[in-house]
């Protein structure tokens, strides 16, 4: 068996040790791996396949990133195409692709992505691929799993942000308030403003009342409490308005969120006159070592995948279901974006330790 690997979208922290796990699983079984460079682009530039050995993937379980590289720009689904008028359409360059894997010879592909990597291994297998999706991102937003790797290091990374900020807002009597990443999900922001013992958290899944958000730092202020953290997830939106968006999509891109936490850091200084920073803490929650729980989840995703394959198992992810990886069918995952739900028990812990939704 020649097995192909892909890991496309955002990075996030693990993704080189499902790539480790996947080819010594393989190797195990005597197949052979191959590497995608960038998404689906080695197929389709002539930057071609990084064949994968042991040699290949030694020492790479710790590392951040990706060793094959990835984009968030290269949907073959929606393939942005330059006119000769200058404009640019979106084209479908799904069988293109199909036919590239079979003049490669390869026998299944292994597709490592978020939400919108797999839909497209959903399609490609539609169309006849055999394929098997390891679901990865920090947004923690894939349904059909309890978690994805990635996420518990961007939540460790913006935990000790957190600690960093509390000092010096303390020591200024400020209100910081950082805004996280996690698109139209609010779990990087919630997990985070719970461990790093926020006063304030915005998610997406809870439009806010500024009136309601400086309540809770005015009362605060009465109890001597002079400083406040304030975590907003990207997504997030008041009551009466919407999203900010640092970027809207056009042929070939996607919606960049992005704004919303300078907006109620405005919006909380006007309100309450205190004095008010926001932060945005961007890419630093995908980079970095993964840590022990995202190097172990990857690890055994890698490998399930590989036995996934050698069950003749294809069309599904393989999935956390604690305490086992299991497989769910693609059907029961795409296009069901996973957001926090608003009666779940972590939503009430934050409730009863005092932290405010702004509702
Ligand atoms: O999906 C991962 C993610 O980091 C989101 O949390 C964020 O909205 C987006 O990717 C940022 O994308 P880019 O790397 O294109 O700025």
């Amino acid at each position: 068996m020649k097995i192909a690997i892909s890991t496309g979208g955002g990075d996030a922290p693990g993704l080189n040790a499902v790539i480790r796990a996947v080819v010594l699983t393989a190797i195990d079984r005597d197949w052979e791996c191959v590497g995608i460079r960038r998404g689906f682009h080695g197929l389709y530039d002539g930057t071609g396949l990084l064949p994968l050995g042991v040699e290949e993937v030694r020492g790479i379980t710790h590392l951040g990133g990706t060793i094959l590289g990835t984009t968030n720009r290269g949907n073959p689904l929606r393939w942005p195409k330059l006119q000769p008028d200058g404009s640019v359409v979106e084209i479908d360059r799904c069988d293109e692709l199909i036919g590239a894997f079979r003049r490669e010879g390869i026998d299944a592909l292994v597709s490592i992505g978020g939400d919108g990597s797999l839909s497209i291994a959903a399609e490609l297998w539609r169309r006849g691929l055999p394929v098997v999706g390891v679901p990865k991102t920090i947004d923690n937003d894939v349904c059909g799993t309890e978690t994805t790797f990635g996420f518990d290091t961007a939540v460790s990374t913006a935990t000790d942000a957190l600690d960093k900020l509390h000092t010096t807002a303390e020591a200024h009597d400020r209100v910081m308030v950082v805004e996280l990443m996690g698109r139209d999900a609010g779990w990087i922001a919630l997990h985070t403003g719970i461990s790093g013992t926020a006063d304030i958290i915005l998610i997406p899944e809870i439009p806010f009342d500024m009136e309601k958000v400086c309540d809770k730092i005015r009362e605060r202020e009465r109890v001597g409490r002079h400083f406040a953290i304030v975590v907003v997830a990207e997504g997030a939106r008041p009551v009466d308005g919407t999203a900010v968006y640092a970027e809207r999509r056009q042929a070939g891109t996607s919606d960049r969120l992005g704004g919303v936490g300078e907006q109620v850091a405005r919006g909380i200084a006007q309100r309450t006159g205190k004095e008010t920073r926001s932060l945005v803490l961007g890419h630093l929650q995908r980079g970095g070592s993964p840590t022990t729980f995202d190097r172990l989840l990857a690890l055994r995703f890698g490998s399930a995948a590989i036995r996934s394959i050698a069950d003749g198992e294809f069309g599904v992810m393989v999935a956390y279901t604690p305490p086992n990886v299991t497989r769910v069918p693609f059907a029961d995952v795409i296009g069901r974006p996973k957001t926090v739900p608003l009666d779940s028990g972590i939503i009430l812990t934050a409730r009863h330790l005092g932290i405010s939704f702004g509702d």
